[in-house]
């Protein structure tokens, strides 16, 4: 009995080994082939540049991401879990909308959303047997329609191919999955910047404002030329604000709002789309990529700025909303994007 007793005490401890210990805790990772991938932590080991650009993506925060924590009310909205804590892409099929996950969803869109194939191997750029991992060059990874099961949502890439970029490029991976360093025997940057990246924004849009017949003339447009600006996501809003310039910076008044770029939730049925599009054809209200708004201050010289907000209402920083036309310090809830003077 006692021997017996030994050996459940010594079968335990095994299974405890085997099952309890990260995969990244092991000491010789090039032996450790998963039959079967369980969690994006396993991949880390031997792909750390791949893993931690991902961990500072917005994919990995996906499930933790606050804004999307409020507006799906903890997730207690159940269908946004679908694209936040995703099952495979491979496993529905490229193009088709992804099932939720019930396990691990902390780690958001990871590694295995994107990489594993329904046999339980990894899909890669090239067929590797000798690897640990096994990966299969599957050529749809690194197609458009590839992004579009969780990005068609709100069109980016109906917007997308219906642009002479569909035959020429430059496609979503050129734009927001670049060669590292440029360089393609280096891999594919995993950290897919987008609205949290100012400077892409910055490349987006182009502001002007002159002075003609008395009037000022603000005129924006959408020189990135891949889809809308802001991307088709109803969370996203660029606004136009002005203001007197004084000689003396010191005395500055607050800002006015102008124009607000938007496209509303469904709810918003009193709101127009004012996005600026790729092209004039796909717009629904007829404009073009390049708007004017004209007005007429006060004389004397003015500054205009662009300002953008990764979610749509101005926020006090107790929580309270405000309108937008009661907006005088953009800056408290937006990030300034360009800024002319008309003297
Ligand atoms: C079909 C897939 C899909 C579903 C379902 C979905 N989302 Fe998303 N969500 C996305 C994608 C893709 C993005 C990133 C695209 C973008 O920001 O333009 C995103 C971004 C967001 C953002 C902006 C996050 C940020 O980084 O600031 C919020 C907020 C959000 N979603 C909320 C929700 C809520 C609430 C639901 C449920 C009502 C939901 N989503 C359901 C795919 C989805
Ligand atoms: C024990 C080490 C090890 C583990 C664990 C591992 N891989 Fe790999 N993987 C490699 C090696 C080595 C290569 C081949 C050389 C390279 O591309 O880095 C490779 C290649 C790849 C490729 C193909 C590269 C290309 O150019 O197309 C992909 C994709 C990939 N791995 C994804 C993953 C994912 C996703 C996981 C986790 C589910 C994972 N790997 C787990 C070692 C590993
Ligand atoms: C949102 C989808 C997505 C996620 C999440 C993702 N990948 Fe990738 N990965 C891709 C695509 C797309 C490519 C290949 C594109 C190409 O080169 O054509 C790729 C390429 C790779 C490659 C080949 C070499 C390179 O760097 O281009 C490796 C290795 C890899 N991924 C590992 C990982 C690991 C490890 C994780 C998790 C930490 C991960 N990927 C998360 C989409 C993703
Ligand atoms: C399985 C679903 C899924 C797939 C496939 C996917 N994404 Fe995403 N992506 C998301 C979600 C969800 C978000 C929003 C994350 C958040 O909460 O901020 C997102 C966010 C983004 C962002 C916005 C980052 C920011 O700053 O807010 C970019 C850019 C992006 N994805 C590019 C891509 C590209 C390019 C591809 C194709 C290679 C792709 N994604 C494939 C689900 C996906
Ligand atoms: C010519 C370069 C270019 C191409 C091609 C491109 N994008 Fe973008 N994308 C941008 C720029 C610049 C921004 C920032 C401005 C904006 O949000 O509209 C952006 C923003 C985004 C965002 C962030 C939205 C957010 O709310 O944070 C997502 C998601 C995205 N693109 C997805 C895609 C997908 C999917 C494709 C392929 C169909 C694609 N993009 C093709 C340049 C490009």
């Amino acid at each position: 009995m006692k021997k017996l007793a030994g050996i459940a005490v010594l079968a335990t401890a095994i299974w405890f080994m085997v099952e309890l210990v990260p995969p990244e805790w092991n000491p010789d990772p090039v032996s450790a082939t998963p039959a079967q991938w369980t969690s994006s932590n396993q991949c880390k080991a031997c792909h750390e540049e791949a893993f931690s650009e991902w961990e500072d993506s917005w994919h990995a925060k996906s499930w933790i991401d606050e804004d999307v924590r409020l507006q799906s009310d903890n997730f207690e909205n159940k269908v946004c879990i679908d694209c936040h804590a995703p099952r495979g892409v491979f496993e529905t099929g490229v193009g088709n909308r992804v099932l939720p996950r019930s396990s691990r969803r902390s780690e958001g869109v990871d590694c295995l959303a994107c990489h594993l194939l329904p046999d339980g191997g990894v899909a890669g750029t090239i067929d590797m047997p000798s690897a640990p991992c096994k990966p299969k060059a599957t050529i749809e990874l690194s197609r458009v329609a590839f992004c579009a099961g969780c990005h068609d949502q709100h069109k980016t890439v109906t917007q997308w191919r219906g642009t002479p970029m569909a035959d020429t490029g430059p496609d979503c991976l050129d734009c927001h999955m670049p060669f590292r360093d440029g360089d393609p025997n280096r891999g594919r940057h995993h950290g897919m910047a987008g609205g949290h990246d100012l400077s892409l924004v910055q490349s987006a849009v182009t502001l002007e404002a002159i002075r003609a017949e008395g009037q000022i003339e603000v005129t924006v447009e959408n020189i990135m030329g891949a889809h809308s600006f802001p991307t088709d996501e109803r969370s996203r809003a660029a606004d136009i604000f002005w203001r007197p310039l004084p000689t003396d910076p010191e005395q500055r008044d607050g800002w006015t709002h102008l124009h607000r770029i938007r496209d509303p939730y469904r709810t918003e049925v009193d709101i127009t789309s004012t996005l600026l599009h790729a092209l004039a054809s796909q717009d629904k209200t007829g404009d073009s990529p390049r708007r004017t708004i004209a007005f007429t201050p006060p004389s004397g010289p003015i500054e205009v700025a662009l300002f953008y907000k990764l979610a749509p209402y101005y926020r006090g920083s107790d929580g309270s909303v405000w309108k937008t036309e009661d907006v005088t310090d953009p800056l408290m809830d937006s990030r300034l994007v360009h800024r002319v003077e008309v003297p």
